[in-house]
């Protein structure tokens, strides 16, 4: 399979794995060509996750906008000469997903649809045009103690969250098999790694022991979750667009699955080595709260297609990638403080207070 990869236009190229993987291109994977981003810029997207990081020949673009907005994006597809639309943009945070959905609507899904209207019209006017959506494996609902998601597991989302990112993937498969564009699909597990914004539980964690705040456990804390390294998912989706069909998709997860409570003591126990804190006085932080409503119990990726038809690995174990992650944060307390202080801290105070 070979497309053309020269001129690719990245959304939500400022976030958590959007941002990993236009590193990843520039610096590791022989990038040759160039990228624009396009980014509102919401409470989970910072530019400054680039800088330092890409090419200062004009080969990087930063656009601030909003997927939704067909009539730039479809401007955008065209002036750059796009050939390759690469879609990490969406509310991403279940829990803000419970308390106010109708943003998850908006961006995963009608952005999704604008995107596609855009590509279409691309399509349609004889352009080469292919556009990877990345997915969450959260489609697929909730195992229960055995079993993995494969590519055929039927969809089941229980979230607004997912029920969203769900909708946008039909809408993918739609416009391929109706419209003949070209497209690929990834439904990857949980991912950590730096540059992730500390809501979700890994970073939360870390940075509440270096505060010396509560660690709120939802629940039991048995609940199950297969946690990969971000760019070894950036590196996924790179071999797909390089050497997968279009109208497929893929699972891709670390074989690697952690309790939450486990994960912590585990967390734990690395925050207490890497910043010199006391591993009992840590424990005693943990503090079970609330469960999260509709709390999905196991998700596990079965990863064998892309592993065997692809050549994908997962290339970074799970006791070295958590190590880099917490040393990542304390080195960059700036990047720490930027982000607390945005409109996240506010919502945080406002939820959790209600909790
Ligand atoms: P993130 O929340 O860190 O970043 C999302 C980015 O999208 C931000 O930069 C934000 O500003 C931007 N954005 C939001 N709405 C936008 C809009 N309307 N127009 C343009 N830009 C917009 O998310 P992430 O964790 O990097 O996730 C990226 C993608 O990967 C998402 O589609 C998510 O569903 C999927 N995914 C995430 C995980 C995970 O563990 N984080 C796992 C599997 C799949
Ligand atoms: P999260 O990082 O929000 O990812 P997702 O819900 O998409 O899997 O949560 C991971 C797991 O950690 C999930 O089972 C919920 C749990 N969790 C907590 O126990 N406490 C927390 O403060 C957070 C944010 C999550």
């Amino acid at each position: 399979m070979t497309r053309p990869l020269d001129h690719l236009l990245v959304t939500g190229g400022a976030g958590f794995i959007g941002s990993a993987f236009i590193r990843a291109v520039f610096r590791r994977l022989g990038f040759a060509g160039r990228v624009v981003n396009l980014d509102k810029l919401t409470y989970a997207g910072n530019p400054a996750n680039l800088i330092g990081h890409v090419p200062d020949d004009g080969r990087y673009t930063f656009v601030h906008g909003d997927i939704g907005d067909q009539a730039l994006v479809e401007r955008l597809l065209a002036e750059h000469d796009i050939q390759c639309v690469v879609h990490f943009a969406a509310e991403s945070h279940v829990d803000r997903s419970i308390y106010g959905p109708k943003e998850f609507l908006q961006t995963n899904v009608m952005g999704t649809f604008s995107l596609l209207e855009a590509c279409r019209a691309r399509h349609a006017a004889g352009k080469p045009i292919h556009l990877h959506h990345v997915s969450t494996d959260e489609v697929f609902g909730s195992l229960g103690d055995d079993g993995f998601f494969d590519e055929e597991t039927r969809y089941d989302p229980r979230s607004p969250y997912s029920a969203s990112k769900a909708a946008s993937d039909h809408l993918v498969r739609a416009y391929a098999h109706t419209y003949h564009l070209s497209t690929t699909l990834s439904n990857c597990s949980n991912n950590y790694g730096p540059y992730h914004f500390p809501e979700k539980l890994i970073p939360l964690m870390i940075l509440n022991c270096l505060d010396g705040k509560p660690l709120p456990v939802y629940g039991d804390g048995q609940n199950i979750r297969d946690w990969l390294y971000v760019d070894d998912h950036a590196e996924a989706i790179w071999l797909i667009l390089n050497k997968a069909a279009s109208d497929t998709s893929w699972n891709v997860g670390g074989r690697n699955e952690w309790k939450n409570l486990d994960l912590l003591h585990k967390l734990i126990e690395v925050v207490a080595v890497e910043a010199g804190r006391d591993v009992r006085e840590l424990r005693k932080l943990i503090t079970f709260v609330k469960d999260r409503p509709g709390h999905d119990r196991r998700y596990a990726i079965d990863a064998s297609r892309i592993e065997r038809e692809l050549g994908w690995r997962a290339r970074h174990d799970f006791g070295s990638g958590i190590v880099e992650t917490v040393r990542w944060y304390l080195q960059n307390p700036r990047w720490v403080q930027d982000m607390k202080s945005g409109a996240y801290k506010s919502w945080l105070d406002t939820n959790y207070a209600a909790r």
